[in-house]
């Protein structure tokens, strides 16, 4: 996987993805990350890249001139899917995650300011996506955020594979608790199933975990989670 980003502040974006898992998985060049300064596209002086809104508003507008630039310097006339990250996109969720990393190739384009000029976004842009009902002073966190979700599910970028696929196993839940040593700590002892060594059952607890603690946390999933589960019943049935 090829992913570049389109960007006012690239260090951002190289400090906060070169580091921990993935920062050993760019080395290992499992992926590269290519990112590109929107500033040195600029044909205006002193290095200007935003302007006033026409009709008027508060603050500024990245223009079009230097986003186009960049985004045909990276591209060279290759079709590569351009994400905007916007938070009037649609959600980003492990679906899309998925989705996305099937890719060979994804271009992540990062709006300061109040936005970015409509025109260039209605010609370069394949997909907007947002990262959550907030808004953020910028893209380059939600870009991360997307990366570092797409990243982890390409071959080798976790250490252990499975991790990946058990996630996707039980994919409408939450995780359940974990614990490491030791068995007590501040009077807590770990449940004592998962010191049994009997798999079946560790298994069980965990599914049962999961469940309760989605129905507890997040009423949304537990609901989807029940109604598949209808559904298999009355499939196998
Ligand atoms: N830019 C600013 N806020 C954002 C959000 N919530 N999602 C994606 N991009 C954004």
């Amino acid at each position: 996987m090829r992913f570049h980003v389109l960007t006012l502040f690239p260090e951002m974006i190289e400090q906060g993805l070169g580091q921990g898992i993935l920062g050993k998985a760019a080395a290992r060049q499992l992926f590269t990350l290519n990112v590109v300064n929107i500033r040195d596209y600029t044909q205006e002086r002193h290095g200007k890249v935003d302007d006033y809104p026409y009709g008027g508003g508060a603050g500024m507008l990245m223009q079009a001139q230097p986003v186009y630039d960049a985004f045909e310097a990276v591209t060279a006339g290759r079709k590569v899917r351009t994400i905007y990250v916007t938070p009037q996109g649609e959600p980003f969720t492990q679906r899309k995650a998925r989705e996305l990393s099937e890719e060979e190739e994804l271009l992540f384009l990062c709006g300061h300011y109040e936005g970015i000029d409509e025109r260039v976004l209605e010609e370069i842009v394949t997909d907007s996506i947002s990262i959550g009902d907030y808004v953020l002073t910028g893209g380059e966190l939600p870009a991360m955020v997307m990366i570092d979700a797409i990243a982890r599910l390409l071959p080798g970028v976790l250490g252990n594979d499975s991790s990946a696929e058990e996630e996707s196993f039980h994919c409408d839940l939450l995780e359940y608790p974990q614990y490491s040593r030791p068995e007590i700590w501040h009077g807590q002892k770990v449940p004592e199933v998962l010191l049994s060594g009997d798999h079946r059952k560790t298994a069980a607890w965990r599914l049962e975990q999961s469940v309760s603690r989605t129905a507890e946390r997040r009423p949304d999933l537990y609901e989807k989670y029940r109604r598949k589960q209808e559904m298999i019943k009355r499939l196998s049935s």
